[in-house]
C-alpha cells in the first residue's frame, strides 16, 4: 500500500524513480510524485491518478538530479487529488518526505505544529512528519538523520519514509516501523530504496533488508549506516536477490494477471521442487524441519490470513484435518487480533501471506508470538516482514507477482500446504504408505494438468461473452471446493465489478435459493468425489428455478454435462488436489469478463496488492 522508491548517486535520479514507480504501482495508483535536488532547488511534482499522468505532467520541466524520492499512493488519509499526493515539503520547504504507512497520532501532532505557526496544505498524516522534522531540525540545531530520528520518537503507527533536504543534497535518510523498505547497494557508489526490491534488481542484487525501527543514512561518502531508533550503530546484514528480471515484465502477454495465470504450471512445479521426491516416497519442507515434532504433537492449528490467502488456509484445513488429522481453525487476520484469542501451549499458528506485509497477518502474528504460539509463515516475498518475525516457515517460490488480483500465489499456497499436511500426516502415521505416495505422485503430475486446464482458455472466454454483463453471480462447491468457490467469487468482483457470493453447495437453499432466475448464473465445482451426487443435486435446484449453470467438471463426464448450459473439463486428479486445478478455470473466466467490461485487470479500482494498513 503506497508504493515508495528513492535515488542518491551519481546518475540521472528521475528515469530510475519513473520505472521504479512503474514497478512499484500495484500498490496503490491514486497519485503519483516526484522531488529531485538540483542545483540548490527541491523541485516538487505530483499528480493524481497513475504513474503516466506524472510522466506527461513533468515532460517539459526540469527532471535533473542525482537525488530524489518518488511516491505512488493508495489515499488513506486524505483524497486521492494532487494535494494530498507524495512527496510533501516541510514549511519553508526545504525538506521533502514520501511515506508508506499511517502515522496514527497525527491530530495531535498537528495540533501542536499549527500552533508554532506550521501551515498545512494536506490532509495527510504524513504532512505532520516532515513539519515536525523541520521544527526539530531549527529548534535543536542538529543534522537531517537527527532530526528524523527525534521525530520518530514522537509518532505512533506505521511508517517507511525516505527524506532529502536540500541543505544536505549528498544525504538521504530512510526509516521503517512495519512497512517495508529495502535498500539497494549500487555498483557505482550509489543507493537505491524502495517498498520492495524489484524497482532496484536491473541495478543491484546487493540489498539490506530493514529492520522495524531502524534508520538508513546514506551519504554519497560515508556509505549506508544503519542506526536503532535509539541512535544505536548496527551492522547492515547485506543479501543477495535471486529475483530475474524478465519475472517483472509482462513477457508478451496483454496483463500480468494473464501471464500469472500461464505461469502456473511452473510456479507450482517451482514450490514444491526438491522437497518432493515420489518415486523415493519422501516430502521435506527445510524452513520448519525443527518444528516437525511439535506439529506431530499439535492439537491445534490456527491460520491466519487475509482475501485469497485466507482462502488459501480454508483449502489448509481439509488438508491438515483430513491427512494429519489436527485440528485447524481458519481466521481472518483482522478478526484475531482483536478478539483477546485463546493461545494453548503447544498451538501453531500459521500465517499465509502473499506479500508476507499484510497488515492485520502480521499484527495477528505479534500477538499469537507474545501469547506464546509457535508461529510460522508461508509467504511468497523473500526477506518480507512476516518471514522475519516468524519462528520459521516455507516460501512459496511462486515468483514476483504483479496483477494485484492473486492468482499464481493462491495455487502456490495450497501447494506449500500439501506438502506440508503430507510431511506431518507421514510423521504422525495418519496416511497409509500408498495413499502418501499417491499423493506425492498426483501433486508431481499437477503442473501438466495445469496446463491442460489452461487449453480451455478459448472454450472460457465464449462463455465469458455470454456472462461479462450479469449483475450478480453465485459460485458453489463443497469440500475443499468450497474455498475454490469463495475465490471465484473474490476474483470476479474484484476485477470485473460484478458482485459474487461464494457459497457451499448445500448452504444454497438456506436463503440464497432465493436470488435464482433465468438470469443469474451459477458457477459450481462438480468433480468426482464423495461429494459429486449432493452437487449434482444441489445443481437440479438451480436448474429447476431457471438459474444458469457453468460447471467445472471432471474429464468425462456426462451426468453435469446434461443438465448445465457450459462445462469446463478439468483432469482427475485426488479429491485433496482438486482446488489446484478446479481454480483455474475461475481465475480465466474473471480475467475475460473483467476485459470485455473495459476493466482494469492489473488494476483494479480502490485496491492495492500489499495492504500494509488495518
Ligand atoms: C485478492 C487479493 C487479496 C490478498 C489479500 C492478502 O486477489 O489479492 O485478497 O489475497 O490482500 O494479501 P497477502 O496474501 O499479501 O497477505
Amino acid at each position: 500500500m503506497c508504493g515508495i522508491v528513492a535515488y542518491l548517486g551519481k546518475k540521472e535520479a528521475y528515469p530510475i524513480l519513473i520505472k521504479g514507480l512503474e514497478r512499484l504501482e500495484y500498490r496503490g495508483y491514486d497519485s503519483a510524485g516526484v522531488a529531485l535536488f538540483n542545483n540548490g532547488n527541491l523541485n516538487l511534482y505530483k499528480k493524481q491518478g497513475k504513474v503516466a499522468n506524472l510522466v506527461e505532467f513533468a515532460k517539459d520541466k526540469d527532471t535533473s538530479g542525482s537525488l530524489g524520492i518518488a511516491h505512488t499512493r493508495w489515499a488513506t488519509h486524505g483524497e486521492p487529488n494532487d494535494r494530498n499526493a507524495h512527496p510533501h515539503f516541510s514549511g519553508n520547504e526545504s525538506i521533502a518526505i514520501i511515506h508508506n504507512g499511517i502515522i496514527e497520532n497525527y491530530d495531535v501532532l498537528k495540533e501542536e505544529l499549527k500552533k508554532r505557526g506550521y501551515v498545512f496544505k494536506s490532509d495527510t498524516d504524513t504532512e505532520v512528519l516532515v513539519h515536525l522534522i523541520e521544527d526539530i531540525q531549527k529548534s535543536e540545531g542538529v543534522k537531517l538523520s537527527e532530526a528524523v530520528r527525534m521525530a520518530l520518537m514522537n509518532v505512533t503507527g506505521a511508517y517507511a519514509i525516505c527524506v532529502i533536504s536540500k541543505d544536505d543534497p549528498n544525504t538521504l535518510v530512510a526509516a521503517r516501523k512495519s512497512s517495508p523498505l529495502v535498500v539497494g547497494i549500487g555498483r557505482e557508489n550509489d543507493f537505491y530504496l524502495a517498498s520492495d526490491a524489484t524497482p532496484i534488481i536491473e541495478y543491484t542484487n546487493k540489498v539490506v533488508y530493514l529492520d522495524d525501527e531502524e534508520i538508513a543514512v546514506v551519504n554519497l561518502e560515508k556509505g549506508l549506516k544503519i542506526y536503532s531508533l535509539q541512535d544505536e550503530e548496527k551492522t547492515p546484514y547485506v543479501q543477495e536477490l535471486e529475483m530475474q528480471l524478465e519475472a517483472l515484465e509482462k513477457g508478451g502477454y496483454e496483463h500480468f494477471m494473464l501471464k500469472e495465470i500461464h505461469e502456473q504450471p511452473r510456479s507450482i512445479n517451482d514450490c514444491f521442487r526438491g522437497r518432493l521426491n515420489s518415486v523415493e516416497g519422501w516430502v521435506e519442507l527445510g524452513g520448519i524441519k525443527e518444528f516437525e515434532k511439535k506439529f506431530t504433537k499439535a492439537k491445534r492449528i490456527v491460520m491466519v490470513a487475509c482475501g485469497t490467502s485466507w482462502h488459501a488456509c480454508l483449502v489448509g484445513e481439509y488438508l491438515f484435518e483430513d491427512l494429519a488429522r489436527i485440528n485447524v481453525e481458519v481466521e481472518y487476520a483482522s478478526e484475531f487480533r482483536y478478539r483477546n484469542p485463546i493461545i494453548e501451549e503447544g498451538d501453531i499458528v500459521i500465517a499465509v501471506s502473499q506479500s508476507g506485509e499484510t497488515a492485520d497477518t502480521l499484527a495477528a502474528l505479534e500477538l499469537a508470538k507474545s501469547k506464546g504460539a509457535i508461529i510460522l509463515g508461508i509467504c511468497n516475498v523473500v526477506g518480507s516482514s512476516i518471514s522475519r518475525i516468524t519462528h520459521a516457515g516455507s516460501y512459496t517460490h511462486a515468483g514476483p507477482e504483479i496483477g494485484v488480483a492473486s492468482t499464481k500465489a493462491f495455487t502456490a499456497q495450497v501447494t506449500v500446504l500439501t506438502l506440508m499436511a503430507l510431511s506431518i500426516a507421514k510423521k504422525k502415521g495418519t496416511i497409509s504408505e500408498s495413499k502418501f505416495r499417491t499423493m506425492l505422485a498426483e501433486l508431481e503430475a499437477i503442473p501438466a494438468k495445469v496446463s491442460e486446464v489452461l487449453k480451455t482458455n478459448d472454450l472460457i472466454e465464449k462463455i465469458s461473452a455470454q456472462y461479462k454483463d450479469a449483475s450478480n453471480a453465485l459460485y458453489l462447491g463443497r469440500g475443499s471446493s468450497f474455498p475454490v468457490a469463495l475465490e471465484g467469487a473474490l476474483k470476479l468482483k474484484e476485477i470485473s465489478y460484478i458482485h459474487a457470493e461464494g457459497y457451499p453447495a448445500a448452504e444454497m437453499k438456506h436463503g440464497p435459493i432465493a436470488l435464482i432466475d433465468d438470469e443469474m448464473p451459477v458457477f459450481v465445482v462438480a468433480t468426482e468425489g464423495p461429494s459429486y451426487e449432493k452437487v449434482v443435486s444441489n445443481i437440479q435446484e438451480v436448474k429447476a428455478r431457471k438459474g444458469k449453470i457453468i460447471a467445472v467438471v471432471t474429464e468425462g463426464d456426462t451426468q453435469v454435462r446434461e443438465m448445465a448450459d457450459s462445462v469446463i473439463e478439468i483432469p482427475a486428479t485426488d479429491e485433496h488436489l482438486v482446488p489446484l486445478l478446479a481454480t483455474i478455470p475461475f481465475q480465466l473466466l474473471s480475467y475475460h469478463i473483467a476485459v470485455m467490461r473495459g476493466c482494469n485487470v492489473d488494476q483494479p479500482r480502490n485496491l492495492a496488492k500489499s495492504v500494509t494498513v488495518e
